[in-house]
């Protein structure tokens, strides 16, 4: 590329100029310091979170055992076949708000007699409890995953909260684990995770930081884990709740409260909660906007780097050592609800903008991975940016979905650190770095490319260096549309669908075509 054409790149595409072969356009170079490996990203932070809300549960996963729907033991076969291909590392239940109005009891036992409730928190639905404590178990089996429990502080006990721990994971010589067989069930349950109440801080009991802290340390003490196979590194992990977005009290309390601890209580995790609402209540539309509203959305999302940043600082204060994780366990675009729906079931489209919003997410995540080893989007099926969405007997995948799915190599993989600057993307008042990428080393000593285009207009040519790595190839899938708020709808379920993609490879530098909005994932040969 001669010097007058980079120039006029650099000034009029804001693309740093770089060197292409065919000397047809700017290139942004990319370095991966391969040589400086940094912290593991926990799989977990794939992780994924089914509250009893809407259809998240009634009719996206369980459609009961005489359903016409193809299901085993009533949950349908074709969700658990999606998720599998996820790789989902953890499911969070029964809630959310649900969590703190929910009684383990009323769903356990022979169908007939279980209790009927309202769900009070979600629309005022009639909640049959046919998906309870069982079947949860039986779900995460059937998909692969760990089970992230979390326990009813807000209008429960300590003594209700122990019994169900109990229940789930006391031996056979013990009367809780007799009912559970009678049940079904005579092996202990896996319970990896363990919430101990959610958002105490509003919908969980509007508790000041102290009182929760005072709840914590008698929850913490009681739930005990009884299965003998979850020791050392397989122990259940306690969860408390922690900040509500950019409020720093629970941080502060939860965190000072367990550097000064005593013996007979602790936690292995703090909760923040962290939705891209663009304002509250949210009003954004989830389909048919335009470029203003996705640069909006997308630089709001962004603020995730800041607040875990914030949330980071404060935990290393007592936790320097940095052995309690931030959990992010809600995440994700809160948007409008879709037009006809209940308001209550918070029920919005998926487009390709939130695909793209989620890469950013994931990404960030990544770079924190020292300190956020597990994270939760909200929510799995049929609620908020969901990966699944069901309508009766039919199924679809989101664009979300298909960046989860793009994203495997990366659980567990060791971070690399990247070095880019593409220029900025602008709109309105809206600036974010036009060019996003991660990179990792997986478990089998493969290096992995993720690159995210923001930019809706303007592809960017990249030329990656990896040090110490001569590619031959790399290979892997774009995620793309046509526009930035093209969705998947039942009738037109594959218009957001990841292609195959591959880079070329030149005097040791992979050259990578990244399409304006896509999310594209290689893997390094
Ligand atoms: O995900 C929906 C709700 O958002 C959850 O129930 C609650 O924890 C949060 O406020």
């Amino acid at each position: 590329m001669n010097s007058r054409v980079s120039l006029i790149a650099v000034l009029l595409l804001g693309i740093p100029a770089g060197a292409w072969a065919d000397g047809s356009a700017a290139s942004v170079e990319l370095q991966v310091e391969a040589d400086h490996p940094g912290a593991r990203i926990d799989r977990n932070i794939f992780g994924q979170f089914a509250e009893h809300l809407g259809a998240g549960i009634y009719g996206g996963v369980w459609v009961g055992k005489a359903s016409p729907i193809a299901n085993v033991r009533g949950i349908r076969s074709d969700v658990v076949a999606a998720l599998r291909a996820l790789k989902v590392p953890n499911v969070r239940w029964p809630g959310g708000c649900f969590a703190d109005e929910y009684h383990w009891r009323d769903g356990i036992g022979a169908p007939e007699r279980r209790k009927t409730t309202v769900n009070a928190n979600w629309g005022g639905a009639i909640e049959p409890n046919s998906f309870g404590t069982e079947e949860f178990m039986d779900f995460i089996e059937q998909i692969g995953s760990e089970a992230y429990v979390s326990v009813n502080v807000g209008s429960g006990t300590p003594h209700e909260a122990a019994e169900w721990l109990e229940y789930m994971t006391a031996g056979p010589a013990t009367s809780a684990g007799q009912a559970r067989a009678a049940n079904g069930h005579a092996e202990p349950y896996r319970i990896r995770f363990l919430g101990i109440g959610n958002e105490s801080w509003g919908c969980g009991g509007a508790m000041t930081p102290e009182y929760y802290v005072s709840q914590l340390k008698i929850f913490s003490r009681y739930v005990r884990n009884y299965n003998s196979a979850q020791t050392g590194e397989a122990a259940m992990r306690r969860i408390a709740v922690g900040p509500d977005g950019d409020h720093v009290e629970y941080t502060e309390a939860v965190m000072k409260a367990w550097q000064g601890k005593v013996w007979s209580w602790d936690i292995e995790g703090l909760s923040l909660h962290a939705y891209t609402t663009g304002g509250w209540p949210p009003r954004h539309p989830s389909m048919h906007f335009d470029e203003g509203e996705y640069a909006f959305m997308l630089q709001d999302t962004l603020a995730m780097d800041a607040l875990i940043a914030k949330h980071s600082a404060i935990m290393d204060r007592y936790d320097p050592q940095k052995k309690i994780p931030l959990v992010v366990d809600e995440w994700g675009v809160w948007l409008a609800p879709l037009a006809g729906t209940n308001p209550g079931f918070l029920v919005q489209q998926n487009s390709l903008r939130d695909a793209v919003l989620a890469a950013l997410n994931l990404n960030i995540f990544a770079r924190h991975a020292d300190r956020v080893r597990m994270a939760n989007i909200a929510q799995m099926v049929n609620v908020l940016q969901a990966m699944i969405m069901t309508d009766g007997e039919r199924m679809l995948l989101t664009p979300t979905y298909h960046v989860f799915r793009m994203y495997v190599p990366f659980q567990d993989a060791t971070s690399l650190p990247v070095q880019v600057d593409a220029g900025t993307y602008a709109y309105g008042n809206a600036r974010l770095p036009r060019l996003d990428a991660i990179a990792a080393r997986d478990t089998r000593g493969s290096v992995w490319l993720a690159l995210t285009n923001v930019d809706p207009n303007q592809s960017v040519r990249v030329s990656a260096r990896i040090a110490g790595v001569h590619p031959r190839a790399a290979v892997g899938e774009v995620l793309t549309a046509s526009g930035v708020d093209a969705v998947n709808s039942f009738d037109a379920p594959n218009t957001v669908a990841p292609r195959r993609y591959a880079g070329a490879v030149r005097d040791g530098a992979i050259m990578l075509d990244v399409p304006g909005k896509s999310v594209i994932v290689v893997h390094v040969q």
